[in-house]
């Protein structure tokens, strides 16, 4: 019998404790043995490849990977965002991948920046959220403040489901509210170590328990799973409260994998046929080989080794021979995937985000966003010999999530834009080491894009009216380029019968 699956991922803002939290989980689930490991094998693949300097030098890492482990009987797909502020596609689009997500809130910081973005691509997609408020060990704001802060930004209901002792000098520990239950720090490093009592609270928290359970929401699983509420969990990750928890919720509450959008419909995992989409390309994970791994989330069926599937709408089918699944440790083959987990099939450029992979190829998985981009810039060649080179780079770092190149109408000069100011770092530098294009980024004269999509004569109409502003994306979409987004919304106004939009689907 195969194991139910949760595939999630760890949304917060840089510095909140992602990273310690992943750790931590990955150990209580038994996939690492150490504390560190994490950031070893971070180290580890960076010094694989050349153009992951920038990772390094940042200190921040730019790709995203899969961790998977086994707890009790569920087997979870830990899908890993980059943290850092200057976040790409890849970072949305790893959210379409999952069906559930863990948001990590420092407790001094509450809601911050990065992590409303992050939760407004969930909302889109109603992905269910578990809040996890860490570093209760340290100083914080009032729990009360905190969850009604979430409450407020994110307009969603919450429910404690455990409650901080105190916080940072006066943390005593962490009240389970459902049993009454309290888990206690231990020894000088005033960690969790197992130790749990039932001794009865002082006044002053006894009365705030009973405040938290009074004044919020009982947790309701049917609200959480539809995106309407989400349980908050208190903790500190480096101190180990609140990790087995967290994975205990996971396995009780959050949904296995869910019917996704496609056409001409939804599929669901019990569908026999293998289906999968790429939501994700890497290339030079090892710079020795020129290949990519395309990160396939599956969607129905049983996956087998050496299985052919039929990228949707081109392209011959391709047989699945070394696909891997990975592990936090190491890349380990596949033999056998089920709905929910991520397959990684290395190919030579095939396979582009987005692409649905199937037995039969006669369905196509819809949702997978492109994010108008918030930087745009020209590209200037400084060996004009190498326009082919510049134009095969191009395409294949927008076919990866990289960048978005646009191809205006009038004019030689492509304009690339990109939603993080770190991927024109990363587009700069590949450009060296990969395509040997030695190329620079100068200021465009435009802020942002929009894709246009409505009534033709009145799309013909825009066009002719505002030519130089007019441009093709990678796919041939028309892109209407802006000099500001009052300018968006003033065209916007005056051709009432074309959609401007900030998101496309592909
Ligand atoms: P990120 O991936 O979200 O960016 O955060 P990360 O886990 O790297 O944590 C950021 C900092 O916060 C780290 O400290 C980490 O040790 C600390 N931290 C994480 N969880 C907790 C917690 O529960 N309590 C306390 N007190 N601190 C926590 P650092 O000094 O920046 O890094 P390091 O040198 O300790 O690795």
């Amino acid at each position: 019998m195969t194991l139910p699956r949760r595939t999630f991922a760890i949304i917060s803002h840089p510095d909140a404790g992602k990273t310690t939290l992943t750790e931590k989980l990955l150990y209580v689930g038994g996939a690492i043995h150490l504390a560190g490991e994490v950031k070893a094998r971070g180290a580890n693949r960076r010094a694989r490849s050349d153009w992951m300097k920038i990772e390094q030098q940042r200190g921040i890492s730019v790709t995203s990977s899969v961790m998977t482990f086994e707890k009790d009987g569920v087997f979870f797909n830990l899908l890993d965002t980059p943290g850092h502020e200057d976040f790409s596609e890849d970072t949305y689009r790893t959210l379409t991948a999952v069906d559930s997500a863990v948001m990590v809130i420092d407790a001094a910081r509450g809601i911050e920046a990065q992590t409303r973005k992050l939760f407004e691509v969930c909302r889109l997609r109603s992905v269910p959220i578990i809040t996890f408020v860490n570093k209760v060990d340290r100083e914080g704001r009032s729990p009360f403040e905190l969850l009604d802060e979430i409450a407020d930004v994110l307009a969603l209901d919450v429910s404690p489901m455990n409650w901080p002792i105190g916080m940072g000098g006066e943390f005593e520990g962490i009240m389970d509210l459902s049993s009454g239950r309290i888990s206690r720090p231990e020894g000088d490093s005033r960690t969790f170590q197992g130790k749990q009592d039932e001794v009865p609270l002082s006044d002053r928290f006894a009365e705030e328990v009973e405040l938290a359970q009074a004044g919020y929401a009982e947790f309701d699983g049917a609200a959480y799973r539809a995106g309407d509420l989400t349980p908050v969990y208190f903790g500190s990750a480096l101190k180990d409260f609140g990790p087995a928890e967290l994975i205990a919720a996971l396995a009780a509450h959050a949904p296995p994998p869910r019917p996704q959008p496609a056409e001409p419909a939804p599929v669901s995992p019990d569908n026999g046929e293998v289906t999968g989409f790429v939501f994700k390309v890497q290339a030079n994970m090892d710079p020795q080989h020129r290949d990519r791994i395309a990160f396939m989330r599956l969607c129905s069926g049983t996956f087998k080794r050496g299985m052919k599937l039929t990228p949707t709408g081109h392209g011959k089918p391709i047989a699945v021979h070394s696909p891997i699944l990975f592990f936090a440790q190491d890349r380990e083959i596949a033999d056998e995937a089920f709905p929910g987990d991520i397959i990684g099939i290395p190919n030579h450029g095939t396979l582009r985000v987005g692409d649905t992979l199937s037995e039969r190829a006669d369905v196509r998985f819809t949702g997978l966003p492109n994010f108008a981009p918030e930087i745009l810039r020209r590209v200037a060649l400084k060996d004009p010999t190498k326009t082919k080179q510049l134009r095969k780079a191009l395409d294949d770092m927008a076919e990866e999530g990289v960048t978005q190149v646009f191809y205006p109408e009038i004019g030689s000069n492509w304009i690339i834009g990109v939603v993080g100011q770190l991927q024109l770092d990363v587009l700069l530098s590949r450009l060296d080491a990969e395509y040997k294009v030695a190329a620079a980024l100068e200021p465009a004269p435009f802020d942002t894009a929009r894709w246009v999509a409505g009534d033709a004569a009145a799309l013909k109409e825009l066009a002719e009216q505002n030519r130089s502003a007019m441009a093709k994306d990678r796919d041939d979409n028309p892109v209407f380029l802006a000099k500001s987004a009052w300018e968006v919304g003033y065209i916007a106004e005056r051709y009432p019968k074309v959609r401007f939009l900030a998101t496309r689907e592909r």
